[in-house]
């Protein structure tokens, strides 16, 4: 084994990072100190502060072999960057250290549980995927000495072993330890496997925790297993989805199966499903319970299918992730809104209340990239509903973004046609929303380089990136038919 990889790698990053300025990154949202990020990883409260690393490629704003990056806050909103943790410097891992997680271990130390992968032969698909550990105290990180703890000789007969990733782990009540795998069976359809172990070292496979039948795409990536207001939450994100309906459009995106577990914890019965962000970016979510017991959930907030932006102001970074989201069951689904810390960064307060508009309108202290907007919209008259109503945003002359929302149909849709991009990437997507006479209520967070909304109390969740120039930061509302609006507008600080 050698560290000078992860030597390189921290010189690497600290020097570059300084070529990046504050101001055209997120405000918020996390991306990577340098280069390329991909999935959130090892998501934990250790030691007073919120943990979280990501997929990491240091040298180049595209993927590559994976590293492991790192950040930590108190709030879930200020990020402060920490060096990175892991480097792909081992023959298990030599071709990427991929997603996992992370815990807290009884004698105090931080472990992470993650997928070593190394190719075999010359073929470009082989990548042999083994799950390994590393040991750390929240700044440094030591991998096992015999890694990999779980081999692909552990897989149930026939799975397929480059297919066995991101495992996530938790301890039960005994005190033994749990973790599920995304597998592959011969059909290449997903499985989750159950693993357990005593001693974190020695791991038994326990049982097929649940299996695609073909209803989700293939494999099934990134597995999160919990238990919330009385039901089991399997969360995968399925790769080559096919849509069904409004459902799963994203191609990549991500289901969250709700249903129950067996008394073992060892068979997953769905119930319901539903996609967890209506919105063009969101993958490859992981979730923490809170100290103060809130569960909430960060994603990547990119698709794999449009990282080929070439964005108008080309930055030195690339990737995302979502604002952490508190998430809760509700009428039998997920609902999902901001963590509540934002409250405390709102400031310079602008309201309006029952604003006609018909037409195009724009609003004294309407505008800006990094804020925090509540909008309700109805009828002038509940009998004669316009036709469509639109929120532009990220605006110039020659730039906008748009929300809008056509009440007769109950589609809301988001556009970024005008944001930017220089490719033909995914620009556009449509929601089907509840709305009972033109009426609709959103929380649209919008942060240098994307847009989040939140339907409703939070029912229904559609984010996106946006790459437009900083300066285009005006904010205006278009109306077809007569419509009235409240507003109240914060500035995120
Ligand atoms: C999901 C994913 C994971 C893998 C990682 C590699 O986005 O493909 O399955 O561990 O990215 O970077």
């Amino acid at each position: 084994m050698s560290i000078r990889k992860l030597i390189f790698a921290r010189a690497y990053e600290n020097e570059m990072a300084k070529r990046i300025l504050p101001e055209n990154r997120p405000l918020l949202h996390l991306s990577p100190l340098v280069g390329w990020m991909n999935d959130p990883n090892g998501f934990s409260y250790y030691q007073g502060q919120y943990h979280l690393f990501y997929q990491y490629h240091p040298y180049d704003i595209t993927w590559g072999p994976m590293h492991w990056g790192h950040a930590v806050s108190k709030d879930l909103l200020h990020w402060t960057y920490l060096p990175v943790v892991m480097a792909p410097d081992n023959d298990y891992d030599s071709f990427g250290c991929f997603s996992g997680s992370a815990l807290e271990l009884p004698d105090g130390r931080h472990m992470l549980m993650y997928t070593g992968v190394r190719k075999v032969g010359g073929d470009a698909d082989k990548e042999y995927q083994t799950q390994c550990l590393a040991f750390g105290d929240g700044t440094k990180y030591q991998k096992y000495r015999k890694n990999p703890v779980i081999k692909t000789d552990e897989l149930p007969e026939g799975l397929d072993p480059y297919s066995f990733r991101d495992p996530k782990i938790w301890q039960t009540p005994d005190g033994s330890y749990r973790v599920i795998v995304g597998g592959c069976g011969p059909d290449g359809l997903g499985k989750i496997l159950l693993y357990e172990s005593s001693d974190l070292i020695n791991w038994k496979f326990r049982s097929v925790l649940a299996k695609n039948d073909g209803q989700f795409g293939r494999m099934w990536e990134c597995p999160d297993l919990y238990e919330m207001d009385g039901k089991a939450f399997l969360v995968v994100s399925p790769q080559d989805m096919l849509p069904d309906g409004f459902e799963y459009q994203s191609g990549n995106g991500t289901v969250c199966m709700i249903g129950h577990l067996d008394p073992e914890g060892e068979h997953f019965t769905m119930e319901r499903h539903q996609t967890v962000d209506y919105g063009i970016d969101f993958y490859a979510p992981q979730t923490i319970l809170s100290p103060d017991g809130r569960r909430i959930m960060i994603g990547w907030m990119q698709n794999w299918d449009s990282c080929q932006t070439d964005a108008f102001n080309k930055p030195k970074w690339f990737g995302q992730m979502s604002i952490p989201r508190e998430i809760w069951l509700k009428n039998d689904r997920l609902y999902q809104q901001p963590v509540r810390e934002i409250e405390n960064l709102r400031k310079n307060k602008v309201e309006y209340k029952d604003v006609p508009v018909n037409g195009t309108c724009t609003l004294d202290g309407i505008e800006g990239r990094c804020v925090e907007i509540f909008l309700t919209i109805r009828a002038e008259d509940p009998e004669k509903i316009y036709q469509k109503f639109s929120m532009w945003f990220a605006q110039d002359e020659r730039f906008h973004t748009s929300i809008s929302f056509r009440p007769q149909e109950a589609l809301l849709k988001i556009n970024r046609k005008f944001s930017g991009s220089r490719r033909a990437i995914i620009h556009q997507r449509r929601c089907q929303v509840n709305s009972i006479h033109g009426e609709l209520k959103l929380r649209i967070l919008l942060d240098r380089f994307s847009a989040e909304i939140f339907v409703g109390e939070g029912e229904q969740a559609m984010s996106m990136t946006l790459y437009t120039d900083l300066s285009a930061k005006g904010i205006s509302f278009i109306s077809e038919g007569a419509a009235r609006m409240d507003i109240t507008k914060y500035d995120l600080i």
